[in-house]
């Protein structure tokens, strides 16, 4: 209801001073009773997927909430689920500013944050500190100053701090702001990704008694036999979903717009249909045999089922939730 009137005071901002105030407030009053000025019944559309009970399928994507700061706040809007971080093993600044470019006729937005984020511990402090009981996903990454042929390291050591917390744990090898990174979506830098990371859960699970579903985030900038491959990689390592897609290096869509040549990943509304057949494909690589969760520009109800409709289970929203507010969840929950 509020949020029309907080858009066009937000929107005055340089993009990542909106985020650091808007992601301020939500820290401050999340536990308040001042969270009632987004606070929203959303109704029960249950899900389960994974061995998770979801109580809808409209989750937050990673990277608004990097270090899990704002979970009540973001609970108390009625998502289904949150994936916060992406998280490193060290805290890191990301690149340098400007780094977050708005398209505003596109509604779309141009990202090169590089991982920002205070690192796992004091993600995990914020876990502990927040009432948030619901459903959690915990997105890892490795540190820029870690090469990339070390970059498995760094998923481990994520992967055991964040699994006692986390509901899943999103492996994120998808994002164009870290060089070298997408590299691990391939032949078999993924395999020995893949399969470390599956024994270690291996032995978490049976260290701790419960088994934590393993995701994995891929990018949009694809092409049919990497796809194929990467759909046989997931299952062969056991992975239990597959979350697409990441923001596009793709510019196809915006050329000639304001920003349009900034470097980084492009998301919102430019990146609804290249995300869309991405999991068409990919639905029919997999043939239902792990779950996709779709991703990308996403700002309707009628974007969102077009996600289920190409194969996805559960979805999650980033640039929508900014050009369109908490009532996308609503809408989305209502029409679904
Ligand atoms: C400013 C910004 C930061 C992001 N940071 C992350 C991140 O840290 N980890 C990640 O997996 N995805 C990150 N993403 C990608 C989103 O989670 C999502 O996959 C992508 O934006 C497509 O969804 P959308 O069109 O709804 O925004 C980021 C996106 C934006 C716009």
């Amino acid at each position: 209801m509020y949020y029309p009137l907080a858009k066009s005071l937000l929107f005055q901002l340089n993009p990542e001073r909106a985020h650091d105030v808007i992601l301020a407030a939500f820290k401050a009053t999340g536990r308040t009773p001042v969270s009632y000025l987004y606070r929203q019944v959303i109704e029960h559309a249950p899900i389960h997927l994974m061995g998770i009970d979801f109580p809808n399928p409209v989750g937050l994507a990673a990277g608004l909430d990097k270090n899990g700061e704002c979970l009540d706040a973001f609970a108390a809007m009625g998502f289904g689920y949150l994936e916060v971080g992406t998280v490193t093993p060290k805290p890191q600044d990301g690149n340098d500013k400007p780094r977050i470019f708005r398209l505003v006729d596109a509604e779309g937005i141009i990202n090169r944050m590089g991982f920002n984020n205070k690192g796992i511990d004091h993600l995990i402090e914020q876990i502990k500190r927040s009432n948030y009981k619901g459903v959690l996903g915990i997105n890892i990454g490795k540190n820029f100053t870690t090469p990339v042929e070390k970059g498995k390291d760094d998923y481990l050591i994520c992967l055991e701090k964040a699994y006692p917390y986390a509901s899943y744990i999103a492996i994120n090898i998808s994002s164009p702001n870290t060089p070298g990174l997408r590299t691990l979506q391939y032949g078999e830098a993924l395999d020995d990704l893949l399969s470390s990371l599956d024994n270690k859960r291996e032995e978490l699970a049976k260290q701790l008694g419960v088994r934590k579903p393993l995701v994995v985030k891929i990018a949009p900038d694809l092409t049919d036999q990497e796809l194929e491959q990467i759909a046989d990689s997931l299952l062969t390592h056991h992975i239990d979903g597959v979350i697409a897609t990441n923001t596009t290096i793709d510019r196809s869509m915006v050329e000639g717009m304001r920003y349009s040549n900034e470097q980084g990943g492009l998301s919102g509304r430019p990146l609804q249909m290249p995300s869309t057949i991405i999991i068409k494909k990919l639905h029919h690589y997999l043939n239902n045999q792990i779950p996709i969760i779709g991703v990308g520009g996403i700002d309707s109800a009628m974007a969102a089922k077009e996600k289920i409709n190409a194969g996805a289970q559960l979805v999650q929203i980033y640039s929508g939730f900014i050009y369109r507010g908490p009532e996308l969840i609503h809408q989305i929950c209502q029409a679904i």
